[in-house]
This record gives structure tokens, sequence and C-alpha cells, in this order.
């Protein structure tokens, strides 16, 4: 902790003593009008249902991960306003601690307009990001590893958040194995500036849009042609919508599961949200590389065939 910092004073383990996973990223506003057909440009229709919803990454995860029963807490700006509140209190509706959310001065809670297209499952998202600065690694002073089994970052702010990685591995080296804190990191946007980012947490997820970014076609060619940016080893994985995920373990292994589809497609917006959560949780519970992919793959299907999260366990 740097001179002056004080530890946040932490809620204390969960139930049973259970330290708790932090995910650290976006939460924002989610405007969902579920319409029947995608609609034509200039015009005018009805949709079938609208909704808010508390969304973005990290937040995404976090509600997936409390629905499966993990203690868990969010780290991420707040603006003022309305909006945040709402999403505030959802957070703590599903048992998620905010004590780690940064209350912003100024700035618009960050807001998705999303176009969900119910007849194809597909999720068309309008982003505004609202200029709200994100979390800092002095932020992140504030956290008491010792609750903590297992921080995700989604990736955003990256020299910020190399920073707060490089003092997670300072930490792991002074403490004996089972007190270590396991890393992961996002890497969903194709930003040059979120690369290093790589080779800095133990288990790493690549979207496919960065996969393709760097011309790979399938998931187990990015795996393969990305490996070398991984830490020695770390874990990489990359999910690729209807063809399931692969990875690669710490000792080279390439691993697989199918994806499994729901008997109908209904919304496929924050699938990939849920599919990270579900691997950590498998992960941070001592679960093989294998089982963790496809319990990733068997949840996030469950969530497409649903609106939102409710109902995915
Ligand atoms: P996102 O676009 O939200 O990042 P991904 O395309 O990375 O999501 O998919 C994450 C996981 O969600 C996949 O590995 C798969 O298990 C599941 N999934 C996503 N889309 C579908 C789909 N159309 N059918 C079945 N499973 C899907
Ligand atoms: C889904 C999501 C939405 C949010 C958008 C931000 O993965 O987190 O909830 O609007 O992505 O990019």
């Amino acid at each position: 902790m740097a001179a002056g910092a004080a530890a946040r004073r932490e809620p204390g383990p969960g139930p049973g003593g259970e330290k708790r996973i932090l995910c650290v990223g976006l939460v924002c506003l989610d405007i969902i009008s579920v319409v029947e057909a995608y609609p034509a440009e200039d015009s005018d229709i009805r949709c079938v249902s609208q909704r808010w919803q508390r969304g973005g990454n990290a937040s995404n995860s976090c509600t997936v991960l409390a629905l499966l029963g993990a203690p868990c807490a969010f780290m991420g700006s707040l603006a003022p306003g309305h909006a945040a509140d709402f999403v505030l209190a959802d957070l703590q509706r599903y048992g998620v601690d905010v004590g780690h959310a940064v209350p912003q001065p100024a700035g618009c809670l960050p807001t998705s307009v999303v176009i969900a297209n119910a007849s194809r499952g597909t999720r068309t998202i309008l982003h505004a990001h609202g200029n709200l600065p994100d979390v800092t690694a002095h932020d992140f002073e504030l956290v008491d590893f010792s609750q903590y089994k297992w921080i995700h970052w989604e990736a955003r702010n990256a020299a910020e958040q190399a920073a707060m990685m490089r003092r997670v591995e300072r930490y792991n080296r002074d403490q004996p194995a089972a007190e270590r804190v396991r890393t992961s990191v996002e890497v969903e946007k194709p930003r040059e500036e979120l690369l290093p980012l790589l080779g800095l947490a133990h288990v790493v997820f690549i979207s496919k849009d960065v996969a393709r970014h760097f011309g790979y076609q399938s998931a187990p060619e990015a795996l393969q042609g990305l490996h070398s940016r991984i830490q020695p080893g770390a874990t990489l994985i990359c999910a690729w919508a209807e063809e399931g995920a692969d990875a690669i373990g710490p000792s080279g292994e390439l691993v697989h599961s199918d994806a499994f589809p729901p008997e109908t497609l209904v919304d496929t917006l924050g699938a990939g949200d849920t599919f990270n959560a579900a691997v950590i949780f498998a992960l941070s519970a001592g679960r093989t590389l294998q089982d963790a992919l496809t319990f990733g793959c068997q949840i996030a299907g469950r969530k497409c065939g649903i609106q939102g999260f409710d109902g995915i366990v």
C-alpha cells in the first residue's frame, strides 16, 4: 500500500469464511428495446418491450457471480445522478459489495441504447461513454487483498490497470500459495494500448474481435498465435459465440467446449460477461480448465435463452 493510503475496511469474508471475487471495470445503464425484427432506418415501429438494465462487462459479471452464489465486489466509477442511483441500488439488490465503487464529482453515467432483436437473438449496442474517468491505481490502493481470492479486470485504462496488476503480483510474492490472489483480465476491444495487459494476468480472456484484429479466423488459431503474449504458466481463453470456447492452459494443453445453444435464442447481451464470470467461478473453486470452460459455455448458453440474467441458475 502506498504511504498515506489506508485500506478500506472490507465487509469481511462471505458466508462460510469464503473470500470474495472483485471485478474492476464498467457499470453503465442499458436501455434495451426488444424488437421483433431489426428496424429499417427512419422507420417508426413499436417494441415488444423495453427495460432499463444495469450493464457494463464487470458489472454484468458481478451479477452472474452473485447469482452463482459467489461473494463478489464491484470496483468502477459512478457518476452523480439518478441513473447512477439506479445501477448502484441494483448492484446492492444482487448482494454485490459496492464499497469500492468510486463516486466521481462530474460526468454522466455511460449509457447504452440496445436494440435486442428477439427473432435472431442479436444485440446492437449504441454506447455513450459519458466522459466518466475510470478508477485509478490510486483508488485501487484501498483494496485489502487479504479479503479477495480473485481479481478480474475488464481492460480499459491500461496503464493504470497494469499498475494495479503489478501491485497484486508484489503482494503475492510475500504470500504462501493458499493466500495468493489470482488475477484475470478480459481484453475485448482491439485497441493497441490494451495489449500489454495480456502479459500481466494469470488468466486472460480475449474476444473474437481481438482475434480477428490479429487476422485469426477461429479461436484455436488465435490461441496459437497469441500464446507468446501471455506470461509463462498463464491461461489464455477465447470464446467464439455459437462455436463455444477454446483455451490453452498453464502447461500448453489445448481445451475446447462446444456451445450449449438454448432452444430459442432470445438475448445475447452480456453472453461474454456471463461466460467470463462462470469460468472464473469454476476456476476459483479449483475446478479443471476443461470443467470451467464447459461450465462457462453452459451458463452462457442458458443466458442466451432468456432476457437479462435472472434465471441462469
Ligand atoms: P459476447 O459477444 O457477449 O462477447 P461471445 O460471442 O464471446 O459473447 O460468447 C460467449 C459465450 O456465450 C460463448 O462461448 C458461448 O458459450 C455463448 N454464446 C454466445 N452466443 C451464443 C449463441 N448464439 N448460441 C449459443 N451460445 C452462445
Ligand atoms: C455487454 C455490455 C453491456 C454494455 C456494453 C458496453 O457486454 O457490458 O451491458 O452496454 O457491453 O460496451
